[in-house]
């Protein structure tokens, strides 16, 4: 999404200003190209020539030091195509919600016309005082997208709101700023991972799945807007940021969140690799080997609940249910009959069982399959802008009904 856009990163004067250093290092690996604006008092925290070097570009510290042009701040301005105040200053959320352009930040704030995000960081009692809080009010009204600051000891030892959020975060939310907001307000609820079935308090039965796949479309979801609940299987990876993530390990336990949750959703999709079968009984202790290399043991098995056709059955006209079918053949035939017998209204036919499709990949090929008998069949691609391809189908059809 940053690729070839062009970002101003405003940085003010406050201790957390050597965290817009890390911040700048992320924004250019994204392959944009950053111009740092940075006022006085940052120049007393962090210097000049650390940003100059990781952003590849000459830093602008005033409105009259640039060799090349009088009217720097106006071109960054008008070709800038977001700018983050990273940390923003009670001093700068100050002189932006009421005009003020004294300096360079704020005097290119004023020609400003892009998308801006502001990360508010200060002392507690700053960050709470009424001018700063109606300052940021107004500055949420004006159309800024405010991040708001996290909690915890602050560098002058006061405890409560006023941290720059980490690094991570603020790029993530800079990110999102460039997606569309067609699923705006929507309730989505997405599986994703495997699940575990106990056969003794140390091993189960499962597969192979990552969550990938299931991670992608919850954060590709919350980037467009949506409110995403993830109910997610045992995996590795980090929770998407701003999705609601409901960890579960069996299937049963899956079964009880989906259906828990699913009254509210606009949208359903289920990524979740869920194991058809469990132990029939779960031993409380770990069991232990006979030394018999000749004799062998059973599992007995039982069928898990089909959460998915459950949800199918319960399903209200206003929601749009979405399964995945994992195949190694015959895609059309079995993707078409899980939708039939789920009551799916897309059934997303994945390839597995070849190399970059599928479990652990972070590759996938597909084919959409319709209940109104369109279908669409992908190229190999990413998993994450799989995600996005079945959210602009989903969306073009909830948007459009
Ligand atoms: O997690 P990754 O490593 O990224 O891999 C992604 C994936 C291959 C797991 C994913 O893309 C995928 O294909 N998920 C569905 C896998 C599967 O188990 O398909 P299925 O044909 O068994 O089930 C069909 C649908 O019914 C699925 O939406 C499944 O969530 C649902 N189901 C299945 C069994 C069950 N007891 N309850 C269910 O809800």
């Amino acid at each position: 999404m940053l690729k070839d856009k062009t970002i101003v990163l405003g940085v003010c004067g406050g201790i957390a200003a050597y965290k817009a250093v890390e911040l700048l290092r992320l924004i250019k690996k994204a392959g944009a190209n950053v111009r740092v604006v940075m006022t006085q008092s940052a120049l007393e925290f962090v210097g000049e020539t650390t940003f100059r070097v990781l952003s590849e570009n000459d830093v602008c510290t005033g409105l009259f030091n640039s060799k090349e042009s009088s009217v720097r701040h106006i071109e960054w301005a008008s070709e800038a195509d977001a700018v983050v105040i990273a940390p923003a200053t009670a001093n700068i959320i100050g002189k932006m919600a009421n005009g003020i352009a004294d300096d360079a930040l704020s005097t290119m704030m004023m020609a400003v016309t892009s998308k801006v995000m502001i990360c508010p960081s200060m002392n507690t009692y700053m960050y709470e005082n009424r001018a700063v809080q109606r300052n940021i009010d107004i500055l949420e009204q004006d159309g800024f997208f405010i991040l708001e600051p996290g909690t915890g000891e602050l560098a002058c030892k006061t405890s409560g709101a006023g941290r720059l959020p980490d690094p991570v975060l603020i790029f993530d939310r800079l990110v999102k700023l460039f997606y569309p907001k067609d699923l705006k307000g929507k309730k989505i609820l997405v599986s994703a991972g495997p699940t575990r079935e106990a056969i003794d308090p140390v091993r189960y039965i499962s597969n192979h799945s990552s969550g990938k796949m299931g991670y992608a479309v919850a954060e590709a979801a919350e980037k467009r807007g949506g409110v995403v609940t993830l109910v997610s299987g045992p995996v590795s990876l980090s929770p998407p940021i701003g999705v609601d993530v409901i960890k579960i390990e069996s299937a049963k336990q899956m079964a009880d969140e989906i259906i828990k949750n699913m009254d509210d959703a606009d949208i359903i999709i289920k990524v979740a690799a869920v194991a058809d079968y469990r132990p029939s009984a779960s031993h409380d202790k770990k069991i232990k080997k006979n030394g018999n290399l000749t004799a062998s043991i059973s599992i007995e098995l039982t069928e898990n609940p089909d959460i998915l056709k459950m949800v199918g059955e319960r399903k209200k006209e206003r929601q749009f249910l979405a399964g995945f079918a994992a195949e190694t053949q015959n895609l059309d035939v079995y993707a078409l009959k899980k939708m039939e017998k789920k009551n799916l209204d897309l059934i997303v036919g994945n390839i597995v069982g070849v190399k970059g499709s599928g479990f652990e990949a972070d590759t996938n090929k597909v084919k959409f399959f319709f209940r109104d008998g369109t279908t669409h069949d992908l190229p190999l691609m990413d998993k994450a802008k799989v995600a996005h391809k079945i959210l602009d189908h989903i969306s073009a059809r909830v948007i459009s009904s």
